[in-house]
């Protein structure tokens, strides 16, 4: 299984297009507890910057923090809209073209080599992205040096106990290892605020509270088979065994309640 920081992997499969992430964010729409939302939740977090601020978001993918929060956002932001990936940042593109593309500017960049000038932004957000970067010191280091003083950087990520349940069943059904490649254990709920101590001053964790109740079967097997964590993508004899635990399941319970343990870090230059 390629690691999650393998930026080749992440380029040319996992994140060529939008599609993988389309298949996991569907099932958070469709069957999350908390009614506010995930992007909203994470534009909240945002409410505290002056009306006139300039704002890079690195990792962006199909820009949905911004299109989920187009009638929120004050017209004096300047918001600069980045990611690796040139298939994401054309869904973004497309994605926000609606709503005015003009407010938005959009560029293909590593997050480890920002080409932008010093001090030229009020806030970065990294929304579930840190965890991909491979030299993740020279990535903070950099958001540092773009960030004015005084300014924040917005990461979000997940924590260890992120979609246990799915990962019990995964466990039982495929050759899924529950090993350290994942997420929380590259730069997780856990382990970010070390990772960041060394390039802010301070640094506070706020976490969304949130848990799905799934009753369908089919949105559950494209979620794992969207990655290949799971022990299911690209493999049909495993995903026929998830696919009859899962139908097992519903039928006799109704529904699975799989938790979520996700949150973001606020952290101040
Ligand atoms: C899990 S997705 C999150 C997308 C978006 N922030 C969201 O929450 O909907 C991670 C994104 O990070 C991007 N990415 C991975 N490595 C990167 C890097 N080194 N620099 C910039 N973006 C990167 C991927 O292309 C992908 O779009």
């Amino acid at each position: 299984m390629p690691s999650i920081t393998d930026q080749t992997h992440l380029l040319g499969e996992q994140y060529n297009t939008s599609a993988n992430l389309s298949a996991r964010s569907s099932l958070h729409e469709r069957f999350s507890v908390n009614q506010q939302g995930w992007h909203p939740w994470v534009f909240d977090q945002l409410a505290s910057l002056p009306e006139s601020s300039r704002i890079l978001e690195l990792g962006c993918g199909p820009g949905w923090l911004w299109v989920h929060n187009w009638q929120r956002i004050p017209p004096g932001w300047e918001i600069t809209l980045t990611d690796l990936s040139p298939g994401m940042i054309a869904q973004a593109r497309q994605n926000l073209a609606a709503e005015g593309e003009a407010r938005f500017r959009f560029d293909v960049i590593d997050a480890q080599e920002i080409p932008y000038p010093d001090a030229a932004f009020d806030a970065v957000v990294a929304n579930h992205m840190l965890y991909h970067v491979p030299d993740r010191p020279r990535a903070l280091a950099e958001i540092r040096r773009v960030l004015k003083p005084g300014g924040q950087l917005l990461a979000a990520t997940n924590g260890h106990n992120h979609m246990a349940e799915l990962w019990e069943i995964v466990l039982q059904v495929t050759d899924a290892t529950r090993d350290a490649n994942r997420s929380e254990f590259h730069f997780g709920l856990e382990s970010g605020r070390e990772q960041l101590q060394p390039w802010f001053d301070v640094i506070e964790r706020r976490d969304y509270p949130d848990a799905l109740l799934v009753t369908e079967a089919e949105p559950l097997i494209a979620y794992a088979a969207s990655s290949a964590l799971w022990g299911v993508q690209g493999d049909a004899a495993a995903t026929e065994r998830l696919a009859a635990h899962v139908r097992r399941q519903l039928a006799s319970e109704g529904v699975i309640r799989i938790n979520k343990n996700s949150g973001i870090f606020v952290a101040r230059r």
